[in-house]
């Protein structure tokens, strides 16, 4: 089968990847509208076609909180990545640093700072979920830090976890349930079962062994459930900053008033994110709230958005709108269990592609040139 689109990527890892994992990546809160309207809002948007300029000499090389990108798109943090693939974390993590972008690791990760850290290079993204239990909170930034992660990307949106019905339906857990229904999902992806036996990587790697009173499998789903913490505030940004002392991003932002808010704080970067359509649906698409948010909080803070991105056009268009960069979650992860490491690489090559194609078409060389001239308004 020919790898064009990510959307090849998302059926090949549809028939890799156990239904309850598949489906955990492909899902959204409650009815999914905000989900669908991530990906539909793009297509609304059209580019200016332009012709006889010169297209030779592009580049797509920029930087997203100073550090040099050779595309403006990061990969988002994901929880339960080793669960599309074995050892997904570290696979995702290489590849993204084979390609020169930054790779965000989740809280929710199955392979935890360390193991990452020991198998990549170059510095990474570490994504924060600010919990109840402090003393985990400190070390999980200390242990960030210990790891020479080069920004802390913190979680705003996620006081309390938005329900998925198909999760709910499907009894999702990591490690899968032994029931019959998920002991046949499994059995049926042969494959990713044979590779999860080959790695001791299958449990929350940063959670089990660390957290107060997590030493097994058992006493984790209750801890996760009770541990999200709904009392987090704007104040709680201070110290958690003060403790970092790095470069901070915030996530989750797509409100212009929050998006003000966040400029007193001194944090480095915002994404506008509604989560990917995972928590309050009915909320609009990040890509319509790029231009607002932008022109709020002008260039007082970087502004990079997240959510539906599935093509470089779609990149493209963000970045027109007022992004400096932008973040995939699922077009990675469909990536990752369709092929593993090389299915992200293949993710990242289709959108790099797309996206220096676009580029030209409408007439441009260099993607730090791309504004709203280039949109048909
Ligand atoms: C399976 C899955 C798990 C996610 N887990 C996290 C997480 O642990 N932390 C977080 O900040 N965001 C998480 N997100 C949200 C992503 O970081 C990102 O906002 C979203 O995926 C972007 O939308 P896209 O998937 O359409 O690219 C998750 C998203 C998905 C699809």
């Amino acid at each position: 089968m020919s790898i064009l689109e990510i959307d090849d990527l998302k059926k090949m890892a549809r028939r890799r990847v156990p239904k309850m994992f598949f489906d955990y990546a492909d899902s959204g809160a409650w009815t999914e509208g905000t989900y669908r309207a991530n990906e539909e809002d793009f297509h609304k948007i059209k580019l200016r076609q332009r012709v006889l300029v010169d297209m030779s000499n592009r580049s797509l090389e920029t930087t997203m909180i100073g550090e040099k990108v050779s595309m403006p798109v990061a990969l988002a943090p994901t929880g339960m990545t080793g669960m599309q693939h074995p050892d997904g974390e570290i696979l995702a993590a290489q590849a993204a640093e084979e390609f020169g972008v930054p790779f965000t690791l989740s809280t929710m990760s199955i392979c935890s700072i360390e193991d990452v850290a020991e198998r990549t290079t170059k510095p990474f993204w570490f994504q924060l979920y600010v919990l109840r239990d402090k003393d985990f909170v400190f070390n999980l930034i200390d242990r960030a830090k210990a790891a020479k992660c080069s920004a802390l990307v913190l979680t705003l949106d996620l006081q309390l976890l938005g329900q998925r019905h198909k999760d709910l339906r499907n009894g999702l857990s990591a490690p899968p349930k032994f029931t019959p229904k998920h002991v046949w999902q499994v059995a049926t992806r042969p494959r990713w079962a044979v590779g999860m036996l080959g790695t001791p990587r299958r449990t929350f790697r940063n959670i089990v062994g660390h957290a107060k009173g997590v030493g097994d499998l058992a006493s984790l789903s209750s801890w996760t459930t009770e541990q999200f913490d709904p009392h987090l505030s704007w104040k709680d940004v201070e110290w958690i900053k003060e403790r970092w002392g790095g470069k901070l991003i915030l996530k989750g932002i797509n409100d212009v008033d929050d998006a003000k808010m966040a400029l007193s704080t001194g944090a480095d970067a915002i994404i506008v994110s509604n989560h990917g359509g995972r928590q309050l649906d009915g909320a609009p698409s990040s890509i319509s709230m790029v231009e607002p948010i932008a022109d709020a909080v002008g260039d007082r803070i970087e502004v990079h958005m997240d959510g539906g991105i599935r093509s470089g056009q779609d990149v493209l268009k963000a970045l027109c709108l007022g992004a400096r960069g932008t973040y995939i979650g699922r077009p990675f992860l469909y990536g990752l269990g369709a092929l593993g490491k090389p299915g992200v690489t293949k993710a990242l090559e289709i959108i790099r592609k797309e996206l220096d194609m676009t580029l030209a078409l409408c007439g441009k060389r260099l993607i730090t040139d791309a504004g709203k001239d280039m949109l048909h308004r």
